[in-house]
């Protein structure tokens, strides 16, 4: 079959790559040269340059240095690499930080930065702007149509904010824009007659501060909306003369993680290519977050099995940003990283083992950070793919080579899609409104974040391929969808929940749900406001048991779920009436004894659920075990997968390929279901029936 070009119209293969930086080595001219002997040798074919080149490429005002990269990028096509080519925004030159102050950022406490570091310029400086859309002008002007030009990179891990006079005005006119110039409206969503709050005028807004406004929830919230907005028209600024000048050519900026500052699912329509950071600690064991079920088949730490399950999430997320679109994996670690509190090394396999996972969930990409050790200065102990030794010869060179090999013989995943029919809900506006929010635990241990992956984790171990989706996204492409404490409930989204399970489709939803609108007002008339009429329950109270303390709870016989048993709940614990919903399980303790824990509501042809209180890990598998058992979806592979194991799928519309992946330092052993069998494309061989992967062993199967 041909090729469809999704990622990019000139690229038909996986690339392998990393972030280059021959600026810091222009002195040593032989260095560069063996740079481009040693990346033919890793199997390169896209390289990250110019990311942090601001210096080298305008080393003082005006005066622009190109003759350097003429040459790189030369060097790059004529050794048939690719280039991705940054804006070199992520870090100013001294001159603009020293003789533009107003480019520094100013902090939540009102103090304005010194010139130094990297990705703290201020947005709204009009100098900044300026500076920044020259350079980048002059890039795209003098690159825009190199043959060796593949992408745009824009700038790197745009974050933070900037509390200067500058973005304070910006933040009102945006205000003035978001609330139709009605001050009343503003009061009225921010709630701020609560503590004599009340604005008489806009001039009276500011930004929150640590010793200014807090308590002002729609404040915080709204200024966390306009920090996105204001990146994203940041980013606006700095790719207007690369899309006006270079109108063909593609472009992306790093994401990082579940980063907590902005919202990514805004940069859908902007980017034309996701890209993320990805840099899991392997073999470095955490403590888990507390788990009643832990030492009963579950991890109490995190181990590399479910490390993967959290890095596999953020995969799934960075793809979904883009609608399901292959994302470019932009840096992860060849070996460890300089800034985590352990930099243990990848056991051998494991480097193969990261990447391809990578891969699985829909990553055309596999780049690193970085190429070479720089020699001095913050990263010079960070991994590279060339160490101060200088040669090929170090393990790292050739796990990084080997994964080179390996994309080239699966080369034709490239391009494939993640068949997902079961979504989880990922949301930062919900997840901002969480977390300011004070009550009903202020030790953190709401834990937006985790409790999604924790949801999300129960579908991974199972193979289920999972789509990471917002409040804002349709819902009607998919067979499940999980929304674990949708405490905010953004405009539209009861409504699409309601048509989604009338239409038949299965909705699981949690406690601490349907509790705010979207300017963080409670719900009247009682909880889960909106999402009541659709669960068929009223909450009453929730309770949050201190550190330590559970409550049992029992599913009932005959239910229809065929669960049973009974398993502990913790942290916190909603104490909800059925209406029209039929309770599957409930409390066995403490006063609210016999109110249902969870509950299973018919509406039209579809099902919609809901726990009611935070269980263990092992209580949700079997809670998910039995729900995909009544409500079949999609899955990598119709066979069990023995514990570490995890099995992903892609497709292209022709062929089905399976990524089976051992999360274990010991082999293991997976059964194919008969008849499915297929041709592996890493070691070139036909398998069937029984299958061995080796400790941190892959298997990438083109099935039959
Ligand atoms: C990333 C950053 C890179 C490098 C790397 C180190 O966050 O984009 O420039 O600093 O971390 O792990």
């Amino acid at each position: 079959m041909s090729y469809t070009p999704i990622f990019h119209p000139k690229v038909d293969k996986l690339l392998h790559g990393a972030d280059y930086n021959p600026d810091q080595w222009l002195h040593m001219p032989e260095v560069i040269d063996e740079d481009f002997r040693l990346m033919k040798l890793a199997r390169c074919s896209i390289m990250s340059v110019g990311i942090f080149a601001w210096a080298a490429l305008e080393p003082r005002e005006g005066e622009f240095h190109f003759e350097w990269l003429d040459r790189i990028m030369d060097r790059l096509a004529e050794n048939g690499l690719y280039a991705c080519l940054a804006t070199p925004t992520g870090a100013r030159p001294r001159w603009l930080a020293v003789d533009y102050p107003e480019t520094n950022r100013v902090g939540a406490d009102r103090v304005r930065l010194l010139p130094g570091m990297r990705h703290n310029h201020n947005y709204s400086s009009p100098v900044m702007i300026e500076k920044a859309k020259s350079i980048n002008t002059k890039l795209a002007e003098r690159y825009g149509g190199h043959p060796a030009l593949l992408l745009w990179h824009i700038s790197n891990e745009y974050g933070g904010e900037d509390h200067s006079v500058d973005s304070q005005q910006a933040f009102r006119a945006w205000l003035r824009e978001r609330y139709r110039d009605d001050l009343d409206a503003l009061n009225r969503a921010w709630w701020s007659a609560f503590w004599s709050r009340t604005y008489q005028d806009w001039s009276q807004i500011e930004s929150p501060a640590p010793h200014g406004e807090t308590a002002v929830h729609g404040l915080v919230l709204d200024w966390k909306r306009f920090v996105t907005h204001q990146t994203i028209e940041f980013m606006r600024h700095e790719f207007e003369p690369l899309r006006r000048i270079a109108p063909n050519v593609p472009l992306t900026t790093n994401f990082m993680e579940t980063y907590a500052g902005l919202d990514y699912f805004r940069f859908a329509d902007v980017l034309d290519v996701a890209s993320w950071d990805a840099y899991p600690q392997w073999h470095t064991p955490y403590p888990m977050r507390p788990d009643p079920d832990a030492g009963d088949g579950q991890a109490a730490t995190l181990d590399d099995y479910e490390r993967a399950a959290h890095f596999s999430f953020f995969h799934d997320l960075v793809r979904s940003v883009k609608h399901g679109r292959p994302f470019m994996l932009m840096e992860s670690t060849p070996s460890a990283t300089n800034w985590q509190p352990y930099a243990a090394l990848k056991r051998p396999g494991m480097h193969r083992l990261s990447c391809i996972n990578a891969v699985a969930h829909g990553a055309d990409t596999i780049q690193y950070f970085q190429w070479r050790k720089s020699r001095g200065a913050f990263e010079k102990f960070h991994g590279a793919v060339v160490d101060h030794a200088g040669h090929e010869n170090t393990r790292v060179f050739g796990d990084v080579s080997d994964v080179g090999t390996v994309l080239e013989r699966i080369g034709e995943v490239a391009g494939s899609r993640v068949p997902a029919n079961v979504a989880v809900v990922f949301d930062w506006e919900n997840r901002w409104a969480i977390d300011e929010a004070k009550g009903p635990r202020n030790d953190g241990r709401t834990a937006y974040v985790e409790t999604v992956i924790d949801h999300y984790r129960a579908f991974w171990k199972l193979g289920i391929p999972t789509d990471v989706i917002d409040e804002t996204r349709p819902l009607d492409a998919y067979t499940i969808v999980v929304a674990p404490m949708v405490y905010m409930l953004r405009p539209g989204f009861a409504e699409r929940v309601e048509k989604f399970v009338a239409a038949g489709g299965v909705f699981v939803t949690t406690y601490w749900s349907g509790i705010v609108d979207e300017s963080d007002l409670c719900f009247l008339g009682g909880f889960p406001g909106p999402l009541r009429s659709v669960l068929g329950i009223r909450s009453e109270e929730i309770d949050a048991p201190a550190p330590g303390e559970t409550r049992r709870c029992r599913y009932l016989d005959g239910n229809p779920l065929g669960l049973s048993g009974s398993f502990s709940a913790l942290e916190l614990c909603d104490v909800v009436h059925t209406e029209s919903a039929t309770a599957l399980a409930t409390y066995e303790s403490d006063f609210y004894a016999g109110h249902p824990a969870a509950t299973v509501n018919r509406l039209g042809d579809g099902f919609a659920y809901y726990l009611a209180a935070r269980s263990g890990n092992r209580a949700l598998s079997q809670w998910y075990g039995a729900l995909v058992a009544a409500h079949p979806v999609r899955r990598a592979l119709d066979a069990p997968l023995p514990a570490g194991v995890a099995a992903a799928v892609r497709e292209n519309g022709e062929h089905t390929f399976l990524f089976v992946q051992n999360f274990r330092s010991t082999a293991s052993e997976v059964e194919l279901p008969h008849g499915s069998g297929g041709f592996e494309l890493i070691d070139g061989k036909h398998v069937d029936g029984s299958i061995e992967l080796a400790p941190y062993g892959v298997m990438v199967i083109r099935l039959d």
